[in-house]
C-alpha cells in the first residue's frame, strides 16, 4: 500500500498553508522541516519547470520520498515576461518583496500595458516518474501597493474580474483563484486518479 504522505519541497509557511488548505483532506503534506531537510536546494534552472524539477529531484535523490515542488513567477507582458523565474530576486539577492515591487512599478512607469500573470509550475515525482502541472492567473499591476495579506507581489496584483489586489482580498478568495491553486487542483485531480493504494 502506498504511503499517502507527500513531501512538499518548501519551508515557505504561506505556501504550505495555501496548499494544505486545498490538498490536506486527501493527502497529508509534509514540509522540508518535517523531514529534517534544512539545506538550500539549488534553483539554478532558467525556467519555472526546470527549477520545480530540480527541487523535487533533490528530495527524491537525498531523502527518497515521493514529493512535489513548485516554482512561481510573475510574468509581465510589457517586460517580455520578466521577472519570471527571477521574481524572488528581481531587485537583488536579499529577496526583498518591497524592493521587488518598487522596481517593477518603476519599470512600468512608461508602459501603457500593465497586464501580467502569475504562473506556477509544479513538478511531482511519484512511483519513480516525473509529472508537470501548470496554473496561471491573468491580471494587471496597479500603480501603488494596496493591502496587507499574502506575500511577494500580492499588494500590486489585481486578478482579472476583480477590483481588489491579492493582498486585499485575503487568503480565502485568493486560494480559490490563484495560479498555485489552479496548479494544485491539477495535481490533486491527478493524485485522485492515480492513487496506488
Ligand atoms: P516561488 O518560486 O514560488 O518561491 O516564488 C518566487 C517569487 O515569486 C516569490 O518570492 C514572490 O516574489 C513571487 N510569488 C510567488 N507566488 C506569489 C504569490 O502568490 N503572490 C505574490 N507573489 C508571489
Amino acid at each position: 500500500m502506498m504511503d499517502k504522505k507527500l513531501v512538499f519541497a518548501t519551508n515557505n509557511k504561506h505556501k504550505l498553508e495555501e496548499i494544505r488548505a486545498i490538498l490536506s483532506q486527501s493527502y497529508p503534506i509534509v514540509s522540508l522541516d518535517e523531514i529534517g531537510c534544512s539545506e538550500d536546494i539549488p534553483e539554478t534552472a532558467e525556467t519555472l519547470e526546470g527549477n520545480a524539477l530540480l527541487k523535487a529531484q533533490y528530495i527524491k535523490t537525498h531523502y527518497g520520498y515521493d514529493c512535489f515542488a513548485d516554482d512561481t513567477g510573475l510574468e509581465v507582458k510589457a517586460l517580455n515576461n520578466a521577472p519570471g523565474v527571477y521574481s524572488a530576486r528581481y531587485a537583488g539577492e536579499s529577496k526583498d518583496s518591497k524592493a521587488n515591487m518598487r522596481k517593477i512599478l518603476r519599470e512600468l512607469e512608461k508602459q501603457s500595458d500593465r497586464s501580467a500573470r502569475f504562473r506556477t509550475a509544479i513538478a511531482l515525482i511519484l512511483g519513480g516518474k516525473e509529472y508537470l502541472f501548470e496554473g496561471i492567473v491573468e491580471g494587471k499591476l496597479i500603480e501603488e501597493a494596496r493591502g496587507n495579506a499574502g506575500f511577494g507581489y500580492d499588494p500590486v496584483f489585481v486578478p482579472e474580474g476583480y477590483t481588489e489586489t491579492f493582498a486585499e482580498m485575503g487568503a480565502d478568495i485568493k486560494n480559490t483563484i490563484s495560479h498555485r491553486a489552479k496548479a494544485v487542483e491539477k495535481l490533486k485531480a491527478f493524485l485522485d486518479e492515480n492513487r496506488l493504494d
